[in-house]
């Protein structure tokens, strides 16, 4: 999963409440709250008293540079906070990881701790990782406190299975800290440049299939589109990914999973009259085979034919959809080995757009599989920016700021 740019991370000056309770995972919080630390957010950390069995308040405060809060008897006089302040400046409140104990205590509304006063007293969004033995996460107490949770609007990141600390197997053991960090980012991107803002983002190249077990394909990773859809989400769109790499998306992001041109083209279409922005980062075969054997091809002779027909032109038929003002913006991308910027301009004409992004893909090492980009990006009016060799996730912010400016100057619906 790529990081998000230092200035666009949602994480950056936010001031997240960590509440840390007696679960065996009360280390793994130590990472969630140096990852929430690096990337710009103030983390005040709150443990239960049980927490501070398991893992020393000193682990979190060398972390986090601040003051850890676990006794609110105790507060005032140590460190200027009182048993409600964490909870009135905090953005956003992650509990992680939540034992059965303390998600009972949260959905009743139990005061007796400074997790407890913090929770009553914030107005921020709630986050919840719970870890346990299996039996504890499936019991009905739990799961019941759970629902009276999420009804209130708290977001559940719920626990996996995996070897517990009984040495049992099962259900309950805590998200990955990543995934953690990455719902919290999805939950402070709320409010940002492109909230209300419904998009789609193509990612991977498509496969073409010759029979049940060869493809025609192409070098594309994905990475771009979905550092497109990452950069999205954090600025508060609502994204959907429509992508053939099968890979987990960052939270918050809907996937469609799709194969061939024919099945991305349908996929876009069918969502086209809904959205504000299409980017169309896959890199779309532009033929496939004509027919698909039904069983594997078996070795025969010296050589073979495969005949190819035109894949369906998503860019070209949306395109035709509507007039601007009438239809999404669409921001296309044109990979090249030669002609570079004439290519994507006549490209950019052609098809309509609002945007081209145009990668020489003939560059030493490639631009696929790589975390860095280097593109030209040419809008409407044809005029143009030549961008540095950006990490990918940097490439995709210029981007967005190129559609929010062809926005404010008319384009789109
Ligand atoms: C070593 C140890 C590990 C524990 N791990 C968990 C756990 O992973 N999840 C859980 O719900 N309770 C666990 N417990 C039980 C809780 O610590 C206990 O219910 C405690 O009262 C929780 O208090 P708190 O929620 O206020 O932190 C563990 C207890 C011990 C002694």
């Amino acid at each position: 999963m790529t990081d998000s740019a230092p200035g666009r991370n949602p994480l950056r000056g936010r001031r997240v409440a960590l509440g840390v309770t007696g679960s065996i995972a009360a280390y793994k919080a130590v990472a969630i709250a140096s990852s929430l630390t690096q990337q710009g957010a103030l983390v005040d950390v709150v443990m239960t008293p049980e927490a501070t069995r398991l893992v020393q308040p000193l682990s979190f405060q060398a972390i986090t540079h601040r003051p850890v809060a676990w006794d609110m008897f105790e507060l005032l006089a140590a460190t200027e906070i009182g048993h409600v302040s964490i909870g009135h400046g905090a953005d956003l409140l992650v509990v992680a990881p939540a034992t059965a104990h303390s998600i009972a205590k949260l959905a009743l509304g139990l005061a007796d701790d400074m997790l407890g006063t913090t929770a009553l007293a914030t107005l921020a969004p709630g986050l919840i990782a719970p870890a346990m033995e299996t039996n504890m996460w499936l019991h009905p107490a739990t799961q019941g406190h759970l629902a009276t949770l999420r009804a209130r609007g708290w977001t559940v990141v719920e626990p996996e299975s995996g070897h517990l600390a009984s040495g049992a197997s099962g259900e309950g053991r805590l998200a990955p800290p990543e995934m953690i960090v990455d719902v919290a980012k999805h939950l402070l991107a709320q409010g940002g440049d492109l909230s209300g803002w419904r998009v789609i983002v193509t990612a991977g190249g498509t496969r073409e299939p010759i029979d049940p077990v060869r493809y025609v394909s192409n070098r594309s990773s994905g990475k771009m589109g979905y550092a497109a859809a990452e950069a999205a989400r954090d600025r508060g769109a609502v994204v959907t990914l429509i992508t053939t790499t099968g890979q987990q998306p960052p939270a918050g992001i809907t996937t469609v999973d799709v194969e061939q041109a024919t099945k991305m083209r349908d996929a876009v279409v069918a969502a086209f009259a809904e959205i504000d922005v299409l980017v169309m980062a896959a890199a779309v075969a532009d033929y496939a085979p004509i027919e698909i054997a039904p069983d594997k091809i078996k070795k025969s002779g010296s050589s073979m034919l495969l005949e190819l027909a035109l894949t369906p032109d998503i860019l070209g038929e949306v395109a035709g959809l509507g007039s601007n003002g009438q239809r999404p913006l669409i921001v296309g991308f044109a990979a090249e080995t030669e002609n570079l910027v004439e290519n994507a301009r006549a490209k950019l004409a052609r098809k309509r757009l609002d945007l081209i992004v145009a990668n020489d893909v003939s560059q030493p090492g490639g631009v696929f599989a790589s975390d860095a980009n280097k593109v030209t990006m040419i809008r409407s009016d044809g005029t143009s920016i030549d961008l540095p060799l950006l990490p990918k996730i940097d490439v995709a912010h210029a981007l967005w700021d190129e559609v929010l400016a062809a926005r404010r100057a008319g384009r789109g619906r």
